[in-house]
């Protein structure tokens, strides 16, 4: 193994010098201290310096698209406008230099994979191309693009109005769930998620309003692409004049070729410099620490004309992370360069985002702390060093137990060069690798692996019966899901009732399809008005349900100090989360009352926004907020928010076993025991208030991280409520029959 770099003598002495007081983090141990009453003395830990093998990548050169010259005018005209400039850069992107190529062969193939370097202009210009080369029909017709992510559908739409120099959500819009940014007859080119798309075939099976439909990061490979892909299959047949084109990075395009009749795969040489890939020399116990040490390493000791990509796996990981490296960079202060640090994931608000995009100011350095959404979908210009732990989180489903974790698993090494990749978009780039080089080439999955093939199925399903699929084992399947999946997720359908004993679809059902949520959410609002047992409680219900759309990001700094300002005690999250929606309404939606009690007020303006969307719905479907009797009574109205729930997530309970813990309840799991997770105000109700623990729970989430824990939790307080909302379920296995 080769030491970081040639001169890493120098390299380390720059370490040490400017990394005055910096006492670092060691492998294995959680904490990052920054010694204060050090401030001017030198620490140095000799053992926090990862040291890293080298190795060069393959890479393509610029081969025929070296087009620098076009991006970096040295007299820069004053009068250029920065429309004029987006125009030139347009011009300096691959794909510009293949636009007779392609759209040739775009006209002379229904269907066409185009696969391309991230970055090569496929996601923003392509689509372009379409609308300029007339395919919608002056307005007549649409094209439709499907992103697998929101943030991704709505920046790219945004950066693409500002091309067009249109206003976003007239001729350029998006839409995703709960935002709908286009105007009917006027909007031409539509970003839309993978999942809306399969919504908008519910009421337009032909998709005929549209001329072209791009499915852009196909190679992701995310449910609903995979299923659009086997519906559009089926439409191709039915409508000639249909274009469909399949956009991929370059991994696994064959596959793709071989799903459409062998249909041409074109190629846009991309612009790729060379990107030096350095491992670690023994495996990092703790990639977090690992990270944050390379950070600081390459921030000291780097000139500041290169950003850093950091890819880690999820929200409440990049925001501690982005705490702890803001900690360390104030104590360094000016002793080193300015640190800008921009995080991204699919939850982070829309008006933050931007900051990714922003040019780094002169002598300072842009952080980007990505999950992997930054692997393909977005690219950001000015990255060149990429800091790659190799994680990444997943779905993982169970089938003979239903049950779906979240779980963070090594990345496959298709994903890792992807990655290594964004570092070599605008000059030659480093990327540092948290692991070994043996275990990059012994222990990874060469291919990520479809999200098909480890989800929970009964959504899918239910949404293929009610577009009347009924032959599920012959539905033209890029990756044939398991028959026990697929099996299971019959079984929950039925248990929620939206499926008869013969598999047919029910009223219920279709219903719990027109939401435009979880059909679980659906059937919780569903009963809330119209159960014998429950109704009267829909109001409350909408309100719970919009907010658990936006537990992520709604609490400022900790959960349980908010909390203790909105009530002084409740018996569990689904009533935290009703009582601050109900406080925020009578406030008048105040922006003020959200600071005073540490809420997100752009939380709550999401929420207020769900909210009226599935009230509006369930208006449509004569959903009534009416109690059927006489005014419900005050102690009632738990009961039955509580029943209204267990019967959307029958299966979501656990019981308390004798030695205090909770195990889970109506899966075939065993015994599995599950924690509370310290977030939850059940947890402090037990732990803090000494009350009695609940004999059961129902829980929102389950995530395995260090235990399994669960999070959003309503308390069960009877146990008729089980066997009497879901008897088959419940009556069997608590050993309970009703006479
Ligand atoms: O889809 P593909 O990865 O091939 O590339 P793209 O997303 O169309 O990006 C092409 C170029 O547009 C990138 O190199 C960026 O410079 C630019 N872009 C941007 O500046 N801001 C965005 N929000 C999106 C793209
Ligand atoms: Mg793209």
């Amino acid at each position: 193994p080769r030491p970081m770099k040639e001169d890493n003598k120098s390299r380390q002495q720059m370490w040490e010098e400017r990394v005055l007081s910096y006492a670092v983090a060691k492998n294995d141990s959680d904490e990052i201290y920054v010694d204060g009453s050090k401030q001017y003395d030198y620490v140095f830990d000799d053992s926090a310096m990862i040291n890293f093998t080298s190795d060069v990548e393959d890479t393509v050169p610029g081969g025929e698209d070296s087009s620098e010259g076009d991006e970096e005018s040295d007299e820069e005209d004053e009068a250029t406008t920065k429309y004029a400039k987006i125009q030139e850069a347009k011009k300096s992107l691959p794909v510009y230099h293949h636009r007779a190529r392609v759209m040739k062969a775009i006209q002379d193939n229904q269907v066409l994979i185009i696969v391309g370097e991230t970055g090569s202009g496929k996601t923003t210009q392509l689509p372009q191309y379409l609308v300029e080369d007339g395919y919608t029909q002056d307005g007549k017709y649409q094209v439709g693009v499907t992103q697998p992510r929101r943030v991704a559908a709505t920046s790219v739409a945004a950066r693409v109005a500002e091309e067009m120099d249109v206003k976003l959500g007239r001729e350029v819009g998006y839409s995703i769930r709960f935002d709908d940014k286009t105007t009917p007859g006027k909007t031409v080119l539509k970003y839309v998620t993978d999942g809306m798309l399969l919504r908008e075939c519910l009421t337009d099976p032909d998709l005929k309003k549209y001329s072209c439909i791009v499915i852009d990061e196909a190679h992701e490979r995310t449910l609903a692409t995979d299923i659009l892909l086997g519906l559009l299959k089926n439409i191709l047949a039915r409508r000639e004049d249909l274009k469909v084109l399949i956009s991929s990075a370059t991994m696994n395009t064959a596959k793709f070729s071989k799903f459409f009749g062998d249909c041409p795969i074109l190629t846009i040489p991309g612009r790729r410099y060379p990107v030096n890939v350095h491992y670690t020399l023994q495996p990092e116990g703790n990639y977090i620490n690992a990270a944050i040490t390379t950070v600081f390493q390459i921030h000291t000791t780097q000139a500041t004309d290169g950003d850093i990509l950091l890819f880690l796996t999820g929200q409440e990981e990049i925001e501690s992370t982005r705490e702890k490296i803001e900690q360390i960079a104030s104590k360094l202060g000016t002793k080193i360069p300015q640190l800008i640090i921009a995080p991204i994931y699919a939850n982070l608000p829309q008006d933050q985002q931007a900051l990714i995009f922003e040019p780094t100011p002169e002598n300072c350095r842009k952080l980007v702390i990505a999950t992997n959404i930054a692997e393909t979908s977005l690219t950001i210009d000015g990255i060149k060093y990429v800091i790659d732990p190799g994680y990444v989180k997943e779905n993982s489903y169970v089938p003979s137990t239903g049950m779906t974790q979240l779980l963070t698993v090594p990345c496959s090494r298709a994903s890792i060069e992807q990655r290594a990749g964004r570092a070599g978009r605008v000059g030659p780039g480093s990327c540092f690798r948290l692991f070994t080089k043996w275990s990059f080439e012994n222990e990874l999955e060469m291919m990520p692996k479809p999200e098909i093939l480890r989800t929970n199925l009964s959504n899918t399903v239910l949404l293929l019966l009610s577009l009347g699929v009924m032959d599920l084992l012959n539905f033209p399947f890029v990756d044939k899901p398991s028959i026990p999946a697929l099996t299971k997720s019959l079984e929950s359908l039925y248990v929620l009732g939206a499926l008869s004993n013969r598999g047919q679809i029910t009223e219920l059902g279709k219903m719990m399809c027109v939401f435009p949520c979880e059909p679980e959410f659906a059937k919780v609002l569903h009963t809330a008005s119209a159960d014998e047992k429950c109704n009267g409680v829909l109001e409350e219900c909408l309100s719970i349900v919009s907010m658990l759309h936006e537990t992520t990001s709604l609490f400022i700094g900790n959960k349980r100090n908010a909390a203790a300002r909105i009530v002084s005690e409740t018996e569990g999250d689904h009533l935290l989360y009703l009582e601050v929606f109900r406080q925020w309404r009578d406030s008048g939606f105040s922006r003020t009352w959200c600071q005073d009690h540490r809420i997100q007020f752009k939380t709550m303006c999401r929420v207020r926004n769900i909210r009226s969307q599935l009230s509006r719905c369930c208006q449509k479907l004569g959903l009534s907020a009416q109690s059927k009797t006489a005014a419900i009574k005050l102690s009632e109205v738990i009961p039955r928010i509580t029943r209204s729930f267990i019967s959307g997530f029958p299966t979501n309970v656990v019981q308390l076993t004798n030695s205090g813990n909770y195990k889970m309840l109506g899966r075939q799991t065993g015994a599995l025991t599950v924690s509370i997770h310290p977030s939850s105000v059940v947890f402090q109700n037990y732990k803090e208030n000494a009350k009695k623990p609940d004999k059961y729970l129902l829980y929102q989430q389950l995530m395995l991280t260090s235990k399994e824990f669960i999070r959003d939790l309503l308390p069960v307080t009877q146990e008729s409520w089980l066997t009497e909302t879901v008897p088959q379920v419940y009556q069997e296995l608590l050993g309970k029959r009703q006479p």
